[in-house]
């Protein structure tokens, strides 16, 4: 599979570090306004690739992405310490106003990953602007809150996260919702766990990881000025799925026609992500702390996306 890269910055090169390392790309492109920048970040990544796979990387203009399944957009502006996510917004879609028609004009039918923040709104500017169907415009949505989300727990029972399932929905961002209510760990619940390995859930260890998942960027971005690996991870393991087809359970942000009472609007929940994209969404049973704040998530999205002009 043919990947592209849209933006060669810190996310979009640790994206394809990520892709050429796993092997999961046949080739990566990265097309970036600062095609030095590209360039240089190209040939980084290409020589790594003799340690671990034998993907191409390589720096291109536009045309370059001819071919591609996947591009992933990830240029604009990052956060800078403090600033919340949904701050880059006019920006952002000032630059995908120029990015989204460059690239539909040498990949019409390529599914369009979508990392550049606020991801959500980013998602739904996006459908707007290309006229794709939803499920062909995926955005990285919470698949790293998730992750974190995990990781703690795990952490927290000695248990890998890779046998922890529990998700963070709605915004990527400072409105996320802990499904705490769903959580398992293999086919157990989380209580049941946590007290046959005695490590309980207490309130102040539910507090302390929902602060380590849902302010895990603001701290890194606080002590390395940006966040990059986890990022760039997760959209390698979106375009794993969709490479192989393996109809994997991910919590990426697409356009729902209608969740939690919002029509029309961009979060994340479950969904399963197989070679056509998304191809099935996964309603999560959640208890009604977690519905009503997965309202307010959605709802803050929905006017946010509202005020915006395309
Ligand atoms: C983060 C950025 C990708 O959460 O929004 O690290």
């Amino acid at each position: 599979m043919k990947v592209g890269i849209v933006g060669a910055g810190m996310v979009g090169s640790s994206a394809g570090y990520a892709l050429a390392l796993m092997g999961i790309a046949s080739s990566v492109v990265l097309v970036d306004r600062d095609h030095g920048l590209a360039v240089a970040q190209a040939e980084d990544i290409a020589h790594a690739v003799p340690f671990m796979s034998s993907t191409m990387v390589e720096a291109r203009d536009y045309n370059g992405l001819a071919g591609a399944s996947v591009v992933i957009l990830a240029a604009g502006v990052s956060q800078k310490p403090g600033e919340t996510r949904l701050a880059l917004l006019e920006r952002n879609a000032a630059v995908f106003r120029d990015v989204v028609g460059n690239v539909l004009r040498v990949v019409p039918n390529a599914i369009l990953l979508i990392a550049s923040n606020p991801v959500d709104i980013m998602t739904q500017i996006t459908v707007r602007l290309s006229g794709l169907p939803a499920s062909r415009v995926i955005g990285s949505g919470t698949i790293l809150d998730t992750a974190r989300f995990r990781s703690l727990l795990g952490r927290h029972l000695g248990i890998s996260p890779q046998s922890v399932h529990a998700y963070v929905l709605g915004e990527h961002g400072d409105s996320e919702v802990l499904a705490w209510s769903n959580a398992r760990v293999g086919s157990l619940s989380l209580a049941d766990v946590a007290a046959q390995v005695g490590s309980a859930i207490t309130a102040n260890v539910r507090a302390q990881i929902d602060d380590g998942v849902r302010n895990a960027a603001y701290k890194i971005i606080k002590g390395k000025g940006a966040t990059y690996y986890g990022i760039g991870a997760g959209l390698a393991r979106i375009i794993k799925a969709i490479a192989q087809d393996q109809q994997d359970v991910l919590t990426v942000s697409v356009v729902n026609a209608e969740i939690q009472g919002v029509s029309d609007v961009a979060l994340s929940i479950p969904r399963v992500i197989g070679a056509d994209g998304v191809m099935t969404d996964l309603f999560p049973d959640l208890d009604v702390g977690e519905r009503d704040a997965l309202h307010r998530s959605a709802s803050l999205l929905k006017e946010t996306v509202e005020a915006v002009t395309i």
